[in-house]
């Protein structure tokens, strides 16, 4: 079956051609990340109007790309929730307008979700059920017990910030360009880990396996504030490699507890910060036994190829969503993730 995937929930437009789910044809992306940056973070509005201007050219290259035709497409998959509700609605109703106009089948996907079976793209098999899928991203940061595709149990979230977004406030405090996870990843690869030693990662009261890193973010704040001005460039390298550590030392940490206490023997990671080299290299120092899937890079920032390739699966098991299908810019983390739908 061969799928079309569309992406518009943020400042990324994508499409992609998938076949079965997993055999990528084309996946092509269009970040707003020079429109947006003048601005110092997404302007919403301008995110939907990019959108727009971009959803026919960018299908058109998608198909040429792939070397298929529109007629060939048999289900359309979009991602419908969540994010900005303006960008989400653009991708949606374009998404409708071709099922409509194509009389093939519509899959709503969260994003979210699809950020997990990105992971999974890339490996001949699913991982081994119930396992454990990790979400760290720009606007996400949550571990979820996976039962199987489509059915999960909210393990633990960020109260704050998200890591991702941690990594871009720090960035911009070493002065790095936005987005700046893969600066501070290149940064700390000649600092030193243990010059700020005393950094940690929050720790939610009644929540172990939940995330806090608004306070880790603000104490890398008031230690740079103590040095001396301007910071010299090993400082600024020590600062990154150490704020790294200390955020995915907790991330290391609370995945081997809850694989322990559920019996995982599997870990899908997802989202932008996945893309991180370090991580993937403390995972596999620290937690051995665990059978990680790791996104490609180009399956672990924001893609259509992910959304294509779940709802395939999504088809699969539920059937299509119609044209009835709802745009949402949130989801309720603790009780509509349970049935994993938004
Ligand atoms: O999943 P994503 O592309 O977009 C969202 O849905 O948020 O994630 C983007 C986030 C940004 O905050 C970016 O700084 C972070 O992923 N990121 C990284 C790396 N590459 C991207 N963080 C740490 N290390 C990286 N190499
Ligand atoms: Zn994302």
């Amino acid at each position: 079956m061969l799928v079309l995937g569309i992406e518009s929930s943020c400042d990324e437009t994508g499409f992609a051609l998938v076949r079965e789910g997993k055999e990528l044809l084309c996946n092509l992306i269009a970040s707003q990340a020079e429109l947006h940056a003048t601005f110092g973070g997404v302007v919403p509005e301008l995110s939907s109007r990019r959108h727009l201007e971009l959803f026919v050219p960018l299908l058109e290259r998608a198909l040429s790309e792939a070397k298929v035709t529109l007629s060939e497409v048999e289900l359309i998959a979009v991602a419908n929730c969540p994010g900005l509700i303006g960008a989400l609605l653009v991708g949606v109703h374009g998404a409708k307008a071709l099922s409509l106009a194509l009389d093939v089948p519509l899959v709503g996907v969260n994003h979210v979700e699809a950020h997990l079976y990105g992971a999974m793209m890339a490996h001949r098999e699913l991982p081994s059920f119930p396992c454990l899928g990790l979400v760290i991203s720009g606007g996400h940061t949550a571990l979820w017990l996976m039962k199987s595709l489509g059915h999960y149990e909210l393990l633990g979230h960020t109260v704050d910030d998200a890591l991702g977004e941690a990594f871009d406030k720090v960035a911009r405090m070493l002065e790095l360009p936005y987005p700046g996870g893969p600066h501070i990843e290149k940064l700390a690869a000649q600092g030193d880990s243990s010059r700020f030693s005393a950094l940690r990662a929050g720790q939610v009261k009644g929540q172990p396996l939940s995330f806090s890193f608004s306070g880790l973010k603000t104490a890398v704040l008031y230690a740079l504030q103590k040095l001396e001005q301007p910071l010299s460039e090993q400082t600024r390298r020590d600062m990154a490699a150490s704020f790294q550590k200390a955020a995915f030392q907790d991330l290391v940490q609370k995945v081997g507890v809850a694989a322990h206490r559920h019996g995982c023997k599997a870990l899908c990671i997802g989202g932008g910060v996945a893309a991180n080299s370090y991580l993937r290299a403390l995972f596999k120092e620290q937690l051995p036994e665990l059978d990680s899937f790791w996104p490609t890079r180009e399956l672990s920032l924001d893609n259509a190829a992910m959304i294509a390739g779940l709802g395939y699966q999504l088809f699969l098991e539920r059937g299509a969503d119609g044209l009835g299908l709802e745009t949402k810019s949130r989801f309720d983390h603790f009780d509509q993730w349970k049935e994993g739908i938004c």
